[in-house]
């Protein structure tokens, strides 16, 4: 498309519509209708070991029942300001010390967990605890009671995915507190991933919403599954060994609005190029190694994060056993028919 040309006579036209809320689309047409995804959103690196020092010293400045919940956001650089680490999600670092207590609220924006380290801390979803371990997946459906305690006797912090930014855009927030009160618990530990997450269901279940009841995935089970797989050396060449979280409902991603991946790439694994239209968020749960994203290369270790924009050519390449977490506005483009994929192994020379 080429841009049209400014005139006086259209200029002049444009200042006397401007007084009447109108603007000419032409002059915005190619931005706005691009030839392939343009994202503000730009390829960055967290690393644990020097972000760490921070989230531990917020621990001094505030405290978990003050801030509701203590948090240091992952700005994407190209997003600054807006609590995003993508156009349509949200990533933080939650630590909750000894003792501490984060207040039950509720809101319409749903959230993931994803345990960096401790053990022991809890999570109360809608009348159940669970207790956390590192590498535990954790959801909080949209409009669900939670909080957040920790017993244990060391720090934990974990990885907050969240949707803020899409349900922000969609003008779509509700909130609400429950006035410092921890929620009543109505189910004993384990109860929902024994009833949904065993390969069974209730007989007469009906589903209360789009998202999996199960709330906690345990790192271990996970672990374990993938293991298992590997067994056949079946790697995929873009990805070695991915699965999605789902689910048991009906095979659907584990919540409506993000998709969360976990992944096994074998020592010495380098992937394929790939690109895809959900900017993608990636936790190191195990291992080291180096993903090339765009024009840059990020060498990461076990609980960095780092974000690999939408339509953004990337690779991997781990090495010794590595072990990626990721989340993604995936199931958003899927249901609006929105998503698409390219890999380079299907490229043409
Ligand atoms: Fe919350």
């Amino acid at each position: 498309m080429v841009q049209p040309k400014q005139t006086p006579e259209r200029k002049a036209f444009y200042q006397r519509i401007d007084s009447h809320d109108l603007a000419p689309l032409w002059e915005v047409l190619h931005g706005l209708i691009s030839p392939e995804p343009r994202s503000p959103c730009a390829p960055a690196l967290w690393r644990y070991r020097d972000i760490r020092p921070f989230v531990m010293e917020s621990g001094e400045l505030i405290t978990a029942a003050e801030a509701e919940r203590r948090v240091l956001v992952l700005e994407n650089p190209g997003l600054r300001g807006r609590a995003s680490i993508t156009h349509t999600l949200y990533a933080g670092l939650q630590l909750i010390l000894p003792g501490e207590r984060a207040p039950c609220h509720r809101h319409s924006q749903s959230a993931l967990r994803f345990v960096v380290e401790g053990e022991g801390a809890h999570t109360a979803v809608d009348g159940e605890k669970t207790l956390m371990r590192p590498g535990d997946f954790v959801i909080t459906p949209s409009g669900t009671a939670h909080d957040h305690g920790n017993d244990s006797e060391r720090a934990m912090v974990w990885l907050d995915g969240l949707d803020i930014p899409l349900v922000q855009f969609l003008d779509a927030s509700f909130a609400e507190g429950f006035g410092g009160e921890p929620q009543r618990l109505t189910r004993p530990v384990g109860d929902a991933l024994a009833r949904y997450g065993s390969g069974l269901l209730p007989v007469d279940y009906q589903a209360r919403g789009p998202t999996s009841p199960v709330f906690n995935y345990p790192y271990a089970r996970t672990r374990e599954a993938l293991e298992t797989m590997r067994r056949r050396e079946e790697w995929d060449p873009c990805h070695g060994l991915k699965m999605r979280y789902v689910n048991p409902v009906d095979g659907g991603y584990a919540m409506p609005t993000i998709g969360a991946f976990i992944q096994l790439l074998p020592p010495g694994f380098e992937t394929l190029p790939y690109r895809s239209t959900d900017g993608t968020v990636y936790a190191v749960v195990e291992g080291s190694g180096a993903t090339q994203v765009g024009d840059q290369t990020f060498t990461w270790e076990a609980h960095d994060v780092f974000v690999v924009p939408s339509w953004t050519w990337h690779h991997h390449r781990a090495e010794g056993d590595a072990v990626l977490f990721s989340y993604s506005d995936r199931p958003v483009h899927q249901k609006l028919g929105l998503w698409r994929e390219q890999r380079g192994n299907a490229l043409t020379p």
